[in-house]
């Protein structure tokens, strides 16, 4: 009993100083920090070795180079990580990016050492609500890699639409939810709530396939894909791939 109550006054104190906003900011930036090292490492150990994720990646973006000569102007890395995507850019590929992690930027950085292309600009901010960072119509690509499982994707969606110029392409790579009757889709739904506090509000049972499919976009190009991940990370091995431009009225 006396050590209940030790232990209730413990997870008061703490809980009443992560309220103060100094504390606060505090926990924030070293919960950034840990994440982004994570994932840049994550990626850097597991996943860039992988041939069939290199050339699947490397087809995906093939024809990047021609739609910028196309339409003309930068493009826009979405959620951009420690920089996942960057090796794989054409060299004519001026790359802006953003991000709501404030520590991924020395992450990016080491990563546009193995890139063709030419890193702009990188902004700290939310892929819902870009108003007031991006104009209408400035981006001749948006590409978003397992981004859609961490946003409201409507939202998102729409700002993509809003920023793409006439013609211009939108890439995906995202993780979905598994077939109906499955244990992965199961394992997904039970360990989403805890997943998704630790990873960036990742949500693992998202049905972007159907999102992506409605939203309108032409010359839509759509594949199923089972990312060969390693064993510990089964539960985001179901994925769809592909690309969509924004239609020319
Ligand atoms: C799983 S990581 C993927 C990183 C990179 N796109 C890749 O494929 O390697 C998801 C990224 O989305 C970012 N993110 C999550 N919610 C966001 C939001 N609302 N606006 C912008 N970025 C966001 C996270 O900080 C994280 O860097």
């Amino acid at each position: 009993m006396h050590w209940f109550v030790v232990v209730v006054i413990i997870i008061a104190v703490i809980y009443a100083l992560s309220k103060i906003p100094f504390i606060k900011r505090l926990i924030k930036y070293y919960h950034e920090r840990f994440i982004a090292q994570r994932v840049a490492n994550y990626a850097k150990k597991h996943i860039h070795g992988i041939k069939e994720i290199n050339d699947k990646t490397c087809k995906l973006f093939e024809s990047m180079e021609s739609v910028i000569d196309k339409v003309g102007g930068p493009i826009l890395d979405l959620g951009c990580g420690s920089g996942g995507n960057v090796s794989y850019y054409p060299s004519n590929a001026k790359i802006w990016t953003i991000d709501l992690n404030t520590q991924f930027h020395s992450y990016l950085k080491e990563s546009m050492k193995s890139s063709k292309a030419t890193l702009e600009k990188h902004q700290v901010g939310n892929a819902e609500e870009m108003q007031e960072i991006f104009k209408d119509n400035t981006f001749s690509c948006v590409v978003c890699t397992k981004l859609l499982c961490c946003v409201d994707q409507e939202k998102t969606l729409r700002e993509i639409m809003r920023v793409l110029k006439p013609g211009g392409r939108f890439y995906f790579l995202e993780h979905i939810i598994e077939k109906p009757w499955t244990f992965t889709r199961y394992f997904q739904i039970l360990y989403t709530p805890l997943w998704k506090r630790i990873i960036c509000g990742c949500q693992l049972h998202k049905d972007t396939d159907r999102v992506l499919k409605d939203f309108g976009f032409d010359n839509f190009q759509f594949e199923y894909w089972q990312r060969p991940l390693p064993s510990s990370f089964f539960f985001a091995r179901r994925s769809c791939i592909g690309y969509g431009d924004k239609p020319v009225m």
